[in-house]
């Protein structure tokens, strides 16, 4: 499998339409977290085993990792659970327009950019045209949650949201970031970091409720 692919090249710049929400889930009005960059999806099938009241998503650029997450999720036969093939940067928008109003509960964008040298900027994935779609369709309250093992990686997530006002930052108190995943379950390069003594570097979001989305 190919270890990383290039978002901008012309195949992933085409955009796709990706199925309704109505055909994806048994009970598509439960409230929906989505994982972007959700890899081998191993955080997302053990959150879907422990919470049948919420539906997930994985979005995925890679699309033969996409194919064998669907394959462990039909054999454990989670049905609140879903992986999708797209770039978000191209496709999210379009697919988030057919959620009803603050259906989306949770993003989580964790350790998202193989490619975070200045030169490869362009290829980032959170960007403020995504930060808009996503603050358009969450509800009040709803969260997103980031994680990094590079600083300035996550220097540029945090000012990229506060840049957005649509998203206040958790107040941890002196804690400069969360200590743990709030989600008590962990990610493939999350565990890895953990194993090999990296810093991890977190922080909580919350939809601002008294800002629209024009
Ligand atoms: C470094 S991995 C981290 C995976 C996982 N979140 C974790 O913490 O273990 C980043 C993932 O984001 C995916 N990705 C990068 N750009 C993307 C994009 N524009 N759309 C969807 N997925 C993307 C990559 O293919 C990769 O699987």
């Amino acid at each position: 499998m190919r270890q990383h692919v290039n978002p901008l090249s012309q195949f992933f710049q085409l955009p796709l339409s990706l199925p309704s929400k109505n055909v994806l889930f048994r009970n598509s009005d439960h409230p929906i977290h989505l994982d972007i960059g959700s890899a081998k999806g191993e955080f997302l099938i053990e959150l879907a085993t422990k919470y049948p009241d919420w539906n997930f998503v994985g979005l995925e650029i890679r699309e033969p990792l996409v194919s064998l997450c669907e394959k462990k999720r039909r054999e454990l036969e989670l049905n609140n659970l879903k992986f999708l093939f797209c770039n978000v940067n191209v496709s999210l928008d379009e697919w988030l327009s057919d959620f009803d109003y603050g259906q989306l509960k949770r993003v989580s964008i964790q350790f998202p950019d193989p490619w975070f040298k200045r030169k490869h900027f362009k290829r980032r994935v959170l960007r403020t045209n995504l930060l808009n779609s996503i603050a358009q369709y969450m509800c009040n309250d709803g969260e997103i949650f980031i994680q990094s093992d590079i600083f300035k990686l996550f220097e540029y997530m945090t000012s990229t949201i506060d840049k957005t006002r649509y998203f206040k930052r958790k107040d941890l108190g002196d804690l400069k970031s969360l200590d743990c995943n709030p989600y008590n379950v962990q990610t493939d390069r999350e565990l890895f970091s953990l194993k090999k003594n990296l810093p991890i570097y977190r922080a909580m979001y919350i939809r601002n409720s008294l800002l629209f989305v024009r």
